[in-house]
């Protein structure tokens, strides 16, 4: 069996393993990244695309900023749609300045991929297997197959950045987790196509036939969703089913301006609020999708993802150049006190935008005014605001 040795061995090369392997590689800690897809495989997987401003100046840290800063569009604000009218939340005035970056999380990992390719940092595609060991002790080790062949990875930590179908919190014996979880009656059928957006910021919309949303990757590229029941079958949409029933859930102004074109990708995502609580296991520390997932209606799995990244790379930066070792047992408690409030903030979105099958009248009555309130209101559109913009990471000591 080949033996190699590192100082913090990565599991996954999704945005979370690849933004904190350059960070650490920049800041001079090794890293070895374990991935069990291709290149193309990851950079194939369609995903989200609004960036806080935190997550955006984290990649300028880590030296990855600068497609991203040329491409990429700063959105002041976004459009909550509402009984046929659009209501602007002006992100900026309301928090004192923030603005959000599209940029599409594939992009983002391209950046990332490239840098690591460039500084010469190791990745492990296509490794089969990978197995965590001796996460209790002093010296954990990792074991997988690459192209036929035993490898054996001696490390001080394990980062697992490997999603939510990953091994890392599977290696957690299920005694010590505690997992909460919330399945949502329905699912987002998004599609992405080279057409112009329909409008200049995002337009989010609650409608009785469900809800629906305009996003975009650039000025000629949409990605536009909407709500499907749980168990829906793709094969059900063609485009022409997607678009007129995009056009009926939008204001109508809105609806004559959506130009329709061929679907680049269209696939169905579930719904889901999900937490593991603790994020750490003796040296095993989760990070992103590992540990918690989101609704999308907040924007928010992405950003989450970095704020666990930025809080780990702090963590290990004191511990190796100041021996700060007890910080590696607050790094669950640090990120577990901001992911909480963003799943807050993304189940209470999901709750007043959509429409739950099995709602009686007065659950929509009170989700309908909810929002209403909350538009109208300069309070309430600082409290949509503030979150969307993201909450500040916390200062670590
Ligand atoms: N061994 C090695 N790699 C694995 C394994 C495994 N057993 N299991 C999964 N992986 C890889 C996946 O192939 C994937 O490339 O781990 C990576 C995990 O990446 P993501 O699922 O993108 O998760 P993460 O990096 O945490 O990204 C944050 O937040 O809400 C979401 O859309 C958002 O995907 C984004 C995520
Ligand atoms: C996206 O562009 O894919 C997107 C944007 C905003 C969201 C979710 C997804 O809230």
């Amino acid at each position: 069996m080949k033996t190699l040795k590192t100082q913090i061995a990565i599991i996954g090369a999704g945005p979370s393993g690849l933004l904190l392997g350059q960070l650490l590689h920049n800041a001079g800690i090794e890293t070895l990244i374990l991935e069990r897809q291709t290149p193309d495989y990851v950079l194939g997987r369609i995903r989200a695309g609004v960036l806080e401003q935190g997550m955006v100046e984290l990649l300028r840290q880590a030296g990855v900023g600068q497609r991203m800063d040329a491409e990429g569009l700063v959105h002041e604000g976004f459009e909550l749609a509402l009984n046929g009218r659009l209501q602007h939340i002006d992100l900026k005035s309301l928090t004192g300045g923030k603005t959000v970056m599209i940029y599409g999380q594939t992009e983002v990992t391209r950046d990332l991929m490239a840098a690591r390719e460039q500084a010469g940092a190791i990745t492990f595609y296509e490794a089969r297997n990978v197995q965590p060991h001796d996460l209790k002790g002093e010296r954990p080790w990792l074991t997988f197959e690459h192209q036929g062949q035993q490898v054996r990875v001696d490390c001080d930590y394990i980062a697992g950045c490997d999603g939510f179908h990953g091994v890392a919190r599977q290696s957690i014996p299920s005694d010590v987790l505690k997992t909460f979880e919330r399945v949502y009656p329905f699912g987002w059928l998004g599609i992405l196509a080279d057409t112009p957006p329909v409008h200049d910021e995002l337009v989010y919309a609650k409608h009785p036939r469900g809800f629906a949303l305009c996003s975009m990757r650039s000025s000629s590229r949409s990605r536009y969703y909407l709500q499907v029941p749980a168990a829906e079958s793709i094969d059900a949409w063609s485009d022409q089913r997607f678009w007129d029933e995009l056009k009926a859930r939008l204001p109508t102004d809105l609806a004559a301006q959506l130009v329709t074109g061929p679907s680049i990708e269209k696939s169905i995502a579930p719904l889901r609020s999900f937490v593991v609580e603790p994020m750490q296991y003796g040296r095993l520390f989760l990070l992103g999708d590992a540990a918690h997932i989101v609704p999308p209606t907040g924007a928010k799995g992405l950003n989450l993802a970095a704020g666990d990244v930025s809080t780990l790379f702090t963590i290990l930066c004191k511990v190796y150049r100041e021996g700060r070792v007890e910080l590696l047992e607050k790094y669950s408690q640090i990120c577990l006190r901001r992911i909480w409030k963003a799943e807050r903030f993304s189940w209470w979105m999901t709750s007043m935008l959509h429409q739950f099958p099995e709602a009686d009248g007065f659950s929509q009555r009170i989700a309908q005014s909810e929002l209403e309130y909350f538009v109208e209101s300069e309070a309430g559109r600082k409290t949509i605001a503030e979150n969307y913009v993201g909450l500040p990471y916390e200062a670590i000591q």
